[in-house]
Formats: C-alpha cells, sequence, structure tokens
C-alpha cells in the first residue's frame, strides 16, 4: 500500500491520544489513517497511540478490536498490521473525574519512559461534543497544554457548537486552555484530495481568473448528495438535521474556497483570512420570507435506492415518529461582494437519494449574441465546469464543438483531468491528511474560531425559523429520488437547473 502524494519523511516520534477510543469513528476512520501513516514510513515504531475511554478494554483487548477494523480496510496487510499492534495502547478513565487525568497523565509518562519518547501529544477528541468541555480542562490542568517540552495539540470533532454562541462560548473555554495554534477543529471535507486541489487549481491557473466573477458567472452550485440513511447515528442526527450536520461546515467550507479571493500568501494566517471574509460577505437571511423563497428542506419517505427498498426516515431507530428534522436542504445564498454580486450559490445536501455525488459546479453565462442559434441545437449551450470532489473525483470543462461535416451541427464535448488516470496514486484519506497536518502544526486545514462562528451566523436564523416552522416547509421526498421538486423550482426562478450528474464521471459525454 506504498502510495505516493503525502510527505516522504519521518515525524517527531510522540503520542496520539485518542479519546472515545472505543467508538466508531476510530476503527472506521482514525486507526486506519493513522495505520496507512505508518504504513508510508511517515511514522515510526515511535509513535504511540494510546485509546482512551470509559469502556473497559485492556490493551490486548482493544488490540484485538483495531486489528480487526484494519483488516476489514487492508485485508492485504495483515503482517504489518500485526506489528503496528505493538505500538497501540489502552487506558480506562473515569473521564467525568480528575482522578482519571492523572491516571492518563501517569501512563503517558510510563510510555515515554519506556519508549524514550519526547513528549509531543496529539489529543484527538473523538466524544460526545458535551466532552468538549471537560477533556482540555482537566488535560489543562495537569499542564498537558504546556508546549516548553513538545508540542500538545488537540483535534476536535464536529459539531462545534449547535449555533453560534454556544461556539463562541466553547472557543472562549478552549482559549483558556490552549493557544488558538494548538487547536485543531476538523472538518473532514477539507482533508478530501479534490477540495484542497481547487486551491491548485484557481491559484495556479492563469486562465480561470479572470472569469472567475459575476460578469462571466452565472451561477454556482455545490452539492453533496447520500445514498445513505441516518443508520445508527439517529440519536444525534434526529436533533441536527442536514442543515446542521453537512451546511453549516462542509458545504461552507466549500463555497469558502470556491468563492474566496487569492490569498496573500499560501499559509493558513492568508488561506483562513480569505474565507472567513467570504463567511462575513454572505447575506444573512432576515426575514421569513427570505428563509421561506430560499430555503427548500426535504425527509425522506419509504422508496428504493439502488434496486433495494428502503424505509422512511420516520421508521428509522432512534427517530420520533413525527419528526421534522430534515434530511434534505437546499439553499440559495448570495454573497455581497464585488466579486459575486447578484450570483446565486445552490448548496444542497440529502440523504437516501438518487446518486452519491459531491461535486461543485460553476456555470458560466451563455455568448452575448447567440451566433448560431438558427444552425444548431445547443443555442442554450453554456460552458460548464464541474469539479467532482467524490466519487470519480476529477475536473471537466463542457464545451461546444462542431461535428464534422456540412453546416454548423454543434455538439456539446468534455475536456476532462481525472484522478483515475494517475495508475498507481491511491486518494488518501481525509483523516489520513488531516492527522498528519496536524502532527505537523499546520493548520491550514482546520477551521478557525471565527470561521466557526461566522458560519453559525450564517445558519442560526434558519435553524430558529425551523424550531418554530419546520413542519410547515417540510417537503416529502421518496428514497432514491433527488429530492423534492421544491428544490428544482427555486432555481428556475432564475432559469437555473441542478446540474443532473450521472453515475460514471469520466465518461458521461452529452449529445
Ligand atoms: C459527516 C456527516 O460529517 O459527513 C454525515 O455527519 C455524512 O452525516 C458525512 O454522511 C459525509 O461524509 P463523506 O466524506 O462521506 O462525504
Amino acid at each position: 500500500m506504498k502510495k505516493k502524494g503525502l510527505m516522504q519523511h519521518k515525524l517527531a516520534h510522540g503520542v496520539i491520544v485518542i479519546f472515545g477510543a472505543s467508538g466508531d469513528l476510530t476503527a472506521r476512520k482514525l486507526m486506519p489513517a493513522i495505520f496507512s501513516l505508518y504504513n508510508q514510513g511517515i511514522l515510526s515504531d515511535r509513535n504511540l497511540i494510546l485509546g482512551v475511554a470509559r469502556s473497559e478494554f485492556n490493551d490486548q483487548s482493544f488490540r484485538e478490536k483495531m486489528q480487526q477494523a484494519l483488516l476489514n480496510e487492508y485485508p492485504d496487510h495483515a503482517k504489518a498490521i500485526d506489528v503496528f499492534m505493538e505500538q497501540i495502547y489502552y487506558q480506562p478513565i473515569n473521564i467525568y473525574a480528575k482522578a482519571g487525568y492523572q491516571e492518563l497523565k501517569t501512563r503517558l509518562q510510563g510510555l515515554q519512559s519506556q519508549h524514550d519518547l519526547p513528549n509531543n501529544l496529539l489529543f484527538y477528541l473523538s466524544t460526545p461534543p458535551s466532552l468538549y468541555y471537560e477533556i482540555p480542562k482537566h488535560l489543562a490542568e495537569l499542564g498537558l497544554n504546556d508546549e516548553s517540552d513538545g508540542y500538545k495539540r488537540v483535534i476536535i470533532e464536529k459539531p462545534f457548537g449547535t449555533d453560534e454562541q454556544s461556539a463562541k462560548e466553547l472557543n472562549r473555554h478552549l482559549s483558556h486552555c490552549y493557544d488558538e495554534s494548538q487547536l485543531f477543529r476538523i472538518d473532514h471535507y477539507l482533508g478530501k484530495e479534490t477540495v484542497q486541489n481547487l486551491l491548485v487549481f484557481r491559484f495556479a491557473n492563469a486562465i480561470f481568473e479572470p472569469l472567475w466573477n459575476a460578469a462571466h458567472i452565472e451561477n454556482v452550485q455545490i452539492y453533496a448528495n447520500e445514498t445513505i440513511g441516518v443508520g445508527s447515528r439517529a440519536g444525534y442526527y434526529d436533533q441536527s438535521g442536514a442543515i446542521c450536520d453537512m451546511i453549516q461546515n462542509h458545504l461552507l467550507q466549500l463555497l469558502g474556497i470556491v468563492a474566496m479571493e487569492a490569498p496573500a500568501k499560501m499559509d493558513a494566517y492568508s488561506i483562513r483570512n480569505e474565507t472567513l471574509k467570504v463567511f462575513q460577505s454572505i447575506r444573512r437571511f432576515k426575514s421569513e420570507a427570505d428563509i421561506r423563497e430560499n430555503v427548500v428542506i426535504g425527509q425522506y419517505e419509504a422508496g428504493c435506492v439502488d434496486g433495494k427498498l428502503k424505509g422512511a426516515y420516520r421508521e428509522e431507530k432512534d427517530v420520533q415518529k413525527n419528526s421534522v428534522t430534515e434530511t434534505y436542504a437546499a439553499i440559495r445564498f448570495f454573497i455581497d461582494n464585488w466579486r459575486w454580486h447578484d450570483v446565486p450559490f445552490y448548496v444542497r445536501t440529502g440523504k437516501r437519494l438518487k446518486q452519491r455525488v459531491t461535486e461543485v459546479v460553476i456555470n458560466f453565462k451563455s455568448t452575448p449574441h447567440p451566433f448560431f442559434s438558427q444552425v444548431q441545437k445547443i443555442s442554450k449551450f453554456k460552458n460548464q465546469l464541474v469539479i467532482r470532489i467524490q466519487p470519480d473525483e476529477g475536473i471537466k470543462l463542457s464545451f461546444a464543438a462542431k461535428e464534422p461535416g456540412a453546416g454548423f451541427k454543434a455538439h456539446e464535448v468534455d475536456m476532462g483531468f481525472y484522478y483515475s488516470d494517475f495508475a498507481q496514486t491511491q486518494m488518501p484519506a481525509a483523516y489520513e491528511r488531516l492527522i498528519l497536518d496536524a502532527l505537523q502544526g499546520d493548520n491550514t486545514l482546520f477551521s478557525r474560531n471565527d470561521a466557526v462562528e461566522a458560519c453559525w451566523n450564517i445558519i442560526d436564523p434558519i435553524i430558529a425559523f425551523l424550531k418554530e416552522n419546520a413542519a410547515s416547509m417540510l417537503k416529502f421526498y421518496p428514497s432514491g429520488s433527488n429530492g423534492p421538486i421544491q428544490a428544482d423550482h427555486m432555481l428556475e426562478e432564475r432559469q437555473h437547473v441542478w446540474r443532473n450528474p450521472t453515475a460514471n464521471f469520466k465518461r458521461q459525454q452529452k449529445g
């Protein structure tokens, strides 16, 4: 599984401490990401992992659980996984009691002296969000925030707060325990290779920048459509809904990168300053009419996804029978700055939709004069740039070309770049890239305190409105469909249409 792409040298030695280690995320994402870094030689046998949770595992039983998870992910690497197990440890603690953290510190000191390690510690909080207060406070009280003898960093999973106020409070609390440079608020979308490539695409190519504005772009679409339902996460999801789960973080972060100005430098501070300005410029929803006009929410009913019959959201385990939580949301945003004046940014996400696809679509304006309108069938043709975030990652630009022969029969054709053409390269998983960045102290791809607050500030009025009015706004859509038709109507008001992605991005050619 040697991969290209990520850095090729070893990192400083130390311990990665995972809180919530007995949970699903550790087994499915974190441990495979760390193992992959190890298997590429980026982490060595002096980078240890200490799982922490309340569950009564010991080193051996935790290793067995992790080994199984890794074998599921990398069935061909049994031997390397076996060796890797030796650097995994487990410490059960009472996460609410001060004494538990003292035990943790003692265990860490023991491991450090046993393996002759410097005092570098990366804490990963993969716990219920209520613990984002408790854990950093206890760690800081024991000096596990002091960087005089090695780094001390904290990765915090989403959701970061439930609204602007709570995000502010959490930021304030964390700032008493850790410096902002030690905090890594994870948004795994920013770890996706294709999302980072957006930065290169925009700022390493001179040809797109002159067109990247309201004079040439008619609308932008950013969507993450999923085929999965809520699965076993209904306890969380029914309280959250699609807007908080996906739009407040992942999709607004994507929008930030698509719409930002060129940063002064390609560093964390400059890039995050520019995305923050985008979030600050997004027009706020000020009235009920604003929200009703620009927001569509839906919830899935029974239907067929990939040929299999699936039940309704309200029938899912742990979902209330009369739940009005949205599993789909489409929002029309405007960015009130010079570059994007009056360009709609259509953002949508939904569960149990027809196809799993995340794309950024730039729809350019048509030519000022329809030169070929009498003779060609695509007189309404407009150039479209599609950045496929997942799956079948790539970038495709459509343009019109003349069919050989008499007259001017034109066709829409594509010019594309497809990651699958890099024969030997696998896409590094988002978590792999982000854990590596945190180990290196680079927080470019993590959300800054002010950005998280700004994103909640955009979303808060919608959430507040839906608290009272979700039932009257909610549209039901069959599982396996494209979501509520009202989202299409929202675009039709300006003669726009959602792009309709087909399953295979690479081979897709329109007639
Ligand atoms: C998570 C959301 O942050 O992102 C999930 O909580 C969602 O509801 C997931 O399914 C989507 O991530 P990805 O990487 O599969 O697009």
